[in-house]
């Protein structure tokens, strides 16, 4: 599929947006930081690597269900707007954490310049009075993705969405959870 010279655009202006934020306030956000391998080691499961992202489920605030945080790492690109956003999810239907792309699929907001984007919502009404459990929702047109895979539940209006948020490995131990980021070149 021919690349969409707007979503070309975004991605420029999302790595502009990088660059010009401090990581560290990234990883205070995170109550994550440098990995650290005596972590992992203590966890007696979880596999560090350099692309392994641990964050403190006790500074994050995700140590009961219904809960979430969102922060950048500059190693992690999507696939579809290569963009450096993670959700950390802790869902209210499964019991392991889900680490979600950020970046949402249809124009790649990912709330840089106040722009909105995706955000997790335990419980999320709609308009026939019925709930969905365990979403995410785009705030800048109204996408609906699934927060136990990324999977599409509603594009933009209504309108189909051909693809969905990419599911980043974790693991959890130690009191963090380790997120794997996909290697990828810039
Ligand atoms: S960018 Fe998310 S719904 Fe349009």
């Amino acid at each position: 599929m021919a690349e969409d010279s707007g979503v070309a655009a975004k991605r420029q202006d999302a790595r502009a947006a990088r660059d010009a934020t401090g990581d560290a306030s990234r990883d205070a956000a995170a109550g994550g930081g440098t990995p650290d391998a005596t972590l992992a080691a203590e966890s007696g499961s979880c596999v560090q690597t350099h692309y392994t992202r641990p964050v403190s489920i006790a500074v994050a605030g995700i140590g009961t269900s219904g809960t979430s945080i969102a922060f950048f790492d500059d190693r992690y690109l999507d696939p579809v707007c290569s963009g450096s956003r993670i959700l950390l999810i802790h869902p209210t239907t499964r019991e392991a954490y889900v680490a979600l792309s950020g970046v949402c699929t249809h124009l790649c907001c990912d709330t840089t310049g106040g722009e909105g984007g995706p955000s997790y919502v335990a419980t999320y009404p709609l308009p026939d009075g019925g709930v969905l459990q365990d979403v995410v929702h785009c705030s800048c047109h109204g996408a609906l993705f699934s927060a136990l895979d990324g999977s599409v539940v509603s594009g933009p209006g209504g309108n189909p969405l051909a693809t969905g948020l990419e599911v980043l490995p974790t693991c959890e131990g130690a009191g963090f959870v380790f997120v794997d980021i996909p290697a990828r070149p810039a």
